[in-house]
């Protein structure tokens, strides 16, 4: 059983809500801005992840900037804190109105994903008057090693322009006189644990860089590698956090960089997974043909990861020190996918007992929904309790 919780004080608060450990996260961050400093690495994070305004605050109070995906995570970022020169907007599909907000506060840069974008971002641009920065995103097609959902770089994905295309996209931008080239961006997939897929990312990259980019003398300012780096999902207390020093040094390793390139990351599920727990109370034990099972008052609509990719969450019983048994863990909703865990050893459970699912802090919170008109979890910090 995990002690890192303050079970008293937690099982008087109304579950089910997320439960952040902020020192955690205090020291996940402090690891991340010592290693990334030793090579003058960006970090941007991916809001994505975790949009909660407390946890942006603290993100941005180490001085990271911030990986936006919609006009909102833009706004949300700004009203965190974030300055604007260091705010990025990726995304494969930005309406007009969330180019419009990124140009109004005049952000650090898009990540542009195709010629209609660029097309489009321009224009609106001229419209304003303005100028837009943009990075190239290249679909680099270096497969990752991870779940089919969320891998994002290989050529059958939406995201990203095809190496063949590049040229193309270049004559374009040559063309166009509201757009302003600074980058390269990509971005292999998410929960990525073998390394070698971000060294062959490397090694793409510098081959893009030697064929097209040197060659056409286009040099981007900014080689932006994405996020991705996994976390351990099995093991959340031995292991509270990537090791982030091999990561950034595999870059710093294979990396060929040109004279004045900065390298960018965008950092997600790894800043912010750990430091996050659903917590919930068991409901009813209900006697099953051949599983006992433990109905929880969290649903798929708190977490849904277990139902959408089959996600594994570590689950702990934190106030039960019977004797074991297994149990299937299930949530109140009328979906039969809404099940966090099969035959999960835990002892002995009976209603009342307060559940942790583990590793929650990303992809989490912000993906809770209201389905079967539930409400929104709340969110409780280790530092306000
Ligand atoms: N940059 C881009 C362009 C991305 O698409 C993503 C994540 C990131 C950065 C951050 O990746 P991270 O460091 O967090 O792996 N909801 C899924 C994960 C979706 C990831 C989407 N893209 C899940 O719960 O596993």
């Amino acid at each position: 059983m995990s002690s890192q919780f303050p079970i008293q004080k937690l099982n008087e608060v109304e579950t089910p809500f997320y439960y952040y450990n902020m020192q955690l996260l205090d020291d996940t961050l402090s690891v991340i801005q010592t290693e990334a400093n030793k090579y003058n690495y960006h970090i941007h994070y991916a809001v994505k992840a975790n949009a909660n305004k407390r946890i942006l605050e603290r993100v941005n109070s180490f001085g990271f900037g911030a990986d936006c995906v919609s006009g909102n995570e833009v706004t949300a970022s700004l009203a965190a804190g974030f300055t604007n020169d260091k705010v990025v907007f990726a995304g494969v599909g930005k309406a007009d109105k969330e180019i419009i907000t990124g140009l109004e506060n005049d952000i650090a840069c898009f990540n542009v994903e195709s010629i209609p974008e660029l097309e489009v971002i321009n224009e609106i641009a001229e419209r304003m008057g303005k100028t837009a920065n943009i990075a190239l995103r290249i679909n680099p097609n270096v497969k990752a090693n991870t779940h089919k959902y969320i891998t994002t770089g290989l050529e059958e994905n939406k995201f990203g322009i095809y190496i063949w295309d590049i040229e193309k996209v270049l004559d374009k931008i040559e063309e166009l006189n509201n757009v302003n080239f600074v980058g390269i961006h990509f971005h292999i997939g998410s929960q990525i644990n073998d390394l070698d897929s971000f060294k062959q990312l490397c090694t793409r990259v510098n081959e893009l860089q030697q064929d097209i980019f040197i060659k056409r003398r286009a040099i981007p300012k900014i080689v932006n590698v994405g996020g991705g780096l996994g976390i351990d999902y099995d093991n959340p207390d031995d292991n509270p956090m990537p090791d982030f020093e091999k990561f950034f040094a595999i870059f710093d390793e294979f990396l060929e960089l040109q004279e004045g390139q900065e390298v960018h990351f965008e950092l997600g599920r790894s800043v912010v997974c750990q430091c996050g727990t659903l917590m919930s109370k068991v409901l009813y034990v209900k006697e099953g043909v051949s599983t006992h099972f433990a109905i929880i008052d969290a649903g798929m609509s708190d977490l849904i990861r277990p139902a959408l990719y089959q996600a594994y969450h570590k689950i702990e019983n934190l106030t039960s020190t019977l004797e074991e048994d297994k149990y299937d863990v299930v949530g109140p909703i009328c979906e039969s996918s809404d099940c966090f865990g099969k035959a999960v050893t835990l002892p002995k459970t009976g209603r009342g007992d307060l559940m942790a699912i583990r590793s929650a802090g990303a992809y989490g919170e912000v993906m809770a929904n209201q389905y079967n008109l539930r409400e929104l979890p709340q969110a409780i910090y280790s530092d306000l309790i």
